[in-house]
């Protein structure tokens, strides 16, 4: 690794250099718009009531809330070990379930750091969070249909040794979520040193389709990082260029492993794929050649399968893939294959060092078929449905509502602007609550830094309706392409250089302020990031 070419920025170093004041979430939540959502909680004539509140970061359980499970859930620092020698010290998530299901919180293999949050469909949950960094912190559970309060906007961040205690109801149907911090301007950094988990949400509709289930249910959260000589954690480079170009590490992660093998044994598999990387783009792909088969997105099963030659993950995008190893013979050995790509699409597999490469790609998952019996499954040629949101529903469907994405001198913004206030909404981005709307994220700005950018809306799902594209995509934006997932329910979508996308979204249940942004974790905390209002 070049010396000089990174800084080695420990948590506990950050820490102390870039702590930062406590109350300013809470002081901004007293506008008027920061209380916006829980006037419905109150009534009318209570607003003040509401904005008082608001203003008040839960720290008790409610009275009358009976949760189906109750956990503890804490962000601390800590060491795991990813290398030989050397522990590498992060900030990672610790906890424990205190009622209901033992089962509902798990951390996955490997270095066993990063937690797995279990829940169905309609169960009530009460998680107490309690922030032991030096720092500001606050979870965002990224895919979930949740009230403004529990949603994990920066606004509600709280300091060292402080608490908040979320509670809410799964409404989600079947699907693979995710969670991590969400600080104002430190959630790259929060999340690089080791702070993200699954949140995977169970059905009835999911049940009754069959997929392989318990261990043959396997995530896969895929990271990557750079070391020191130390084994220790590498992030931002002083100056601008990092944050702009997005930060890679040179080597790929799985579920916080440096080198995940996996025996398997002679049946089929579902995979969730996660890449919660902060800014790097893979295309995955099986190393025997074969396609891959892809049955759910970002929000949940798609209503059949289908397959891909390779699949191309954004960040925050989920694939769930299923893979029968039925025909291995005891002692094969499958590799997922990764090609990965900085956003602003120069590919850099080549700075890779964690394996030998595959014509231009690493194995980042190794399965070695185990000796033992065959089981034979099919795969359900019909996985879920899901009611069709229709351009019709649309109220502005002849007048998208754009936002024109653009990077330019350090600044990374939507529509022009960078996130300000904490609870600043501009008029066009206020949305009635109950509708059906058309935005197309533009990424074809004449001017700037070209770059992919994967567009992330809280609390929603939408629809892709129409990708445009550039006239003339290069090399890798055509390889990429094609392996674009734009089926299903999607929460994170990205837009290539040049590109147009068109969504469709519905803004049920919930009003109050929701963000959007890009999940390059360096542009979101760059200002790349916006909120929206959904009003009454
Ligand atoms: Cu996964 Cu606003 O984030
Ligand atoms: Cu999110
Ligand atoms: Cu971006």
């Amino acid at each position: 690794m070049a010396r000089g070419a990174a800084q080695a920025t420990t948590p506990a170093r950050t820490g102390i250099d870039m702590n930062r004041t406590i109350d300013i979430g809470r002081r901004r939540l007293m506008g008027a718009a920061g209380a916006a959502g829980l006037v419905t909680l109150f009534g009318r004539g209570n607003a003040l009531a509401a904005e008082a509140h608001a203003a008040m970061p839960p720290t008790e359980a409610t009275p009358g809330f009976r949760p189906d499970i109750e956990m503890d859930l804490d962000a601390v620092a800590g060491e795991i070990n990813v290398l030989p020698g050397n522990a590498t010290r992060v900030w990672r998530f610790t906890g424990r379930v205190t009622q209901g299901d033992p089962h509902a919180l798990s951390f996955l293999d490997g270095s066993r750091h990063i937690p797995v949050i279990r829940a169905r469909q309609g169960q009530k949950l009460r998680i107490n969070f309690t922030n032991q960094l030096p720092e500001d912190s606050i979870v965002h559970w990224h895919g979930l249909h949740i009230v403004q309060r529990m949603d994990g906007h920066p606004m509600y961040a709280v300091g060292s040794g402080r608490k908040y205690v979320y509670e809410f109801v799964v409404d989600n149907r079947a699907g693979t979520h995710w969670f991590h911090p969400h600080p104002h301007e430190r959630t790259g950094l929060q999340v690089y040193f080791g702070l993200a988990g699954l949140f995977l949400v169970s059905d009835d509709e999911e049940d009754a389709a069959r997929l392989p289930r318990d261990e043959l249910d396997l995530p896969l959260v895929i990271q990557d990082r750079r070391f020191n000589a130390a084994n220790q954690l590498v992030y931002l480079a002083p100056g601008m260029m990092q944050r702009m170009m997005g930060f890679q590490g040179d080597r790929v992660l799985v579920n916080g492993a440096a080198d995940y093998t996996r025996a398997v044994k002679r049946t089929a598999y579902r995979l969730r794929v996660l890449n919660a990387s902060n800014s790097t783009l893979y295309s995955l792909r099986w190393s025997n050649g074969r396609p891959l088969t892809l049955i759910g997105t970002d929000g949940g099963l798609l209503e059949r399968p289908m397959t891909r030659a390779s699949l191309t993950l954004g960040i925050g995008e989920r694939a769930d893939v299923w893979v029968d190893f039925a025909d291995g013979q005891p002692g094969d050995e499958t590799a997922l294959v990764a090609e990965s790509y900085s956003p602003s699409l120069e590919n850099i597999t080549n700075l890779q060092t964690g394996a030998a490469p595959v014509a231009g790609g690493r194995p980042i998952a190794r399965f070695r078929v185990a000796s033992g019996a065959t089981r034979r499954s099919a795969l359900p040629q019909r996985l879920s449905s899901f009611p069709p949101l229709r351009i019709e529903d649309a109220v502005n469907r002849s007048r998208p509502r754009t936002v024109q994405l653009s990077m330019q001198r350090g600044q990374a913004m939507l529509n022009g602007r960078a996130f300000g206030r904490m609870d600043e909404v501009a008029d066009d981005e206020k949305v009635k609550l109950g509708t059906t709307e058309v935005w197309e994220f533009a990424n074809d700005a004449s001017f700037g830094m070209r770059m992919a950018h994967p567009m992330h809306v809280h609390n929603l799902q939408f629809r892709v309706l129409e990708r445009s594209r550039p006239a003339q995509p290069g090399a890798v934006q055509q390889a990429l392409g094609a392996g674009l997932t734009d089926e299903g329910l999607k929460d994170v979508i990205l837009v290539m250089p040049g590109e147009r996308v068109k969504v469709l979204m519905k803004f049920e249940h919930y009003t109050g302020i929701y963000l959007y942004h890009c999940h390059i974790l360096e542009h979101e905390d760059l200002g790349m990031m916006r909120n929206y209002l959904v009003q009454a």
